[in-house]
């Protein structure tokens, strides 16, 4: 969890998705925002100054510029879409307002969805800590020590709020929404709607 976070219950089964929601927004879509332009930044840096005799910081760069392209769409996708839906199955179930079916079909459509871009998110990142060697730094107290030195802990405190980030959706906010709008629509389901599970997700992804 970053250190920006706000009040962090004990126990997320106790709080609503709302809460659960807003505090996903709140912490790690907001670190991921922050992050990104900074990393993209130190990135350039040190491919500007030790690219030349450190070929994978370019390979690093290009990878990181797909994953940033690809978590804005993500953050999007999930503020935009998936969660004003579920927010509002959760006001519909407590008022007992009848839900209707949103244009996605069902929310575990576009979950299967969030999952898959989880696990690719997981191996770019994977990648870019193999290119650099499990972030190996160089010795000594030259000034590409120090560069590299905040190059790789920025990538590992971005690493580490990803990991509670996706943990929160994928094994919290995922499985009680799919319950919820159970729960909210009863058995009138629509055609081809299947549980993603998020142990579907390949084990070499895994963050
Ligand atoms: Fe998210
Ligand atoms: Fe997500």
């Amino acid at each position: 969890m970053n250190q920006n976070s706000p009040g962090t219950p004990a126990n997320w089964d106790n709080v609503s998705l709302t809460e659960l929601m807003d505090h996903i927004v709140e912490s790690h879509h907001a670190f991921c925002r922050n992050e990104l332009p900074k990393l993209d930044a130190l990135l350039k840096s040190a491919v500007e100054k030790y690219g030349r005799g450190r070929p994978e910081l370019k390979q690093m760069q290009a990878f990181f510029a797909r994953v940033s392209k690809d978590l804005l769409m993500h953050l999007l996708k999930e503020e935009e879409t998936l969660f004003p839906y579920i927010a509002e199955l959760e006001v519909r179930l407590r008022q007992g307002i009848p839900v209707t079916w949103p244009r996605f079909g069902s929310v575990e459509n576009p979950i299967r969805l969030l999952v898959e871009d989880h696990d690719h998110t997981g191996g770019m990142l994977q990648m870019i800590r193999r290119l650099s060697s499990g972030f190996a730094l160089p010795g000594g107290d030259s000034e590409e020590s120090a560069d590299l030195t905040a190059l790789f802990d920025a990538f590992s405190a971005f690493e580490r709020d990803m990991r509670e980030h996706i943990r929160a959706e994928d094994d919290l906010l995922f499985p009680r929404a799919i319950a919820l709008e159970k729960a909210a629509c009863g058995a009138g389901r629509p055609p081809g709607s299947q549980q993603p599970g998020p142990n579907s997700r390949r084990d070499d992804q895994k963050l």
